[in-house]
């Protein structure tokens, strides 16, 4: 017997119900400590850990000023807003500390922000391709370190035998 109208509806409705995975579920596995991530871990003390998503909410922020700036064809604007994703002594020696237990972090850390200084050198020369395409290389470095690393939080003992001289994981 043929279906009637109401039936291929109901079973469209059940379908859409319990079954057919949404894009969100399918990258359930970018949560950090799933076990099909495998990313390597950036093993921190839970304050670093939420200290250094505090510090990547502010890069985001960054970005987003930076953004802003671009579209108001604002070149002192954006000098001013990358100015908090550049290099400093303070902000290599966090990073230093950051990837302290994880091998290869640091330097990806220090490249972001030795290539986000060139976005404020773009803008200061006036150039706005020029800033486009060092936001592009900055933004790359990001995209980068996210598809390496994921965040792994560890206690206090296991820290101290990570970052051990001649440490071995
Ligand atoms: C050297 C590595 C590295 C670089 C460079 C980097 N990040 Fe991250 N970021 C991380 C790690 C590790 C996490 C934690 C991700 C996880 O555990 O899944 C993270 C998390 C984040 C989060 C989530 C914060 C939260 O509250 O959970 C944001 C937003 C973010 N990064 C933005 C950025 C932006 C924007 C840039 C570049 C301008 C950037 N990051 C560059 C390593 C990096």
């Amino acid at each position: 017997m043929a279906k009637t109208p109401l039936a291929v509806l109901a079973s469209l409705l059940i379908i859409v119900a319990t079954g057919t995975p949404t894009g969100c579920e399918e990258h359930g596995g970018m949560m950090s400590q799933s076990s099909n991530d495998t990313r390597q871990p950036l093993p921190l003390l839970p304050m670093m850990a939420a200290h250094q998503r505090q510090n990547m909410r502010e890069h985001l922020a960054a970005v987003q000023a930076i953004v802003a700036a671009i579209a108001r064809d604002d070149m002192a604007g954006v000098a001013k807003a990358s100015a908090g994703l550049g290099f400093t002594e303070a902000m290599g020696q966090m990073c230093e500390h950051m990837g302290a237990a994880a091998p290869g972090f640091t330097p990806m850390a220090l490249n972001f922000h030795r290539t986000a200084d060139t976005i404020g050198d773009a803008a200061r020369s006036g150039d706005r391709q020029r800033v486009l395409s060092a936001l592009d290389q900055t933004l790359q470095t990001c995209v980068g370190c996210h598809a390496a690393y994921r965040q792994e939080v560890v206690d206090e003992e296991i820290w101290r035998r990570l970052t051990a001289p001649h440490a071995t994981r």
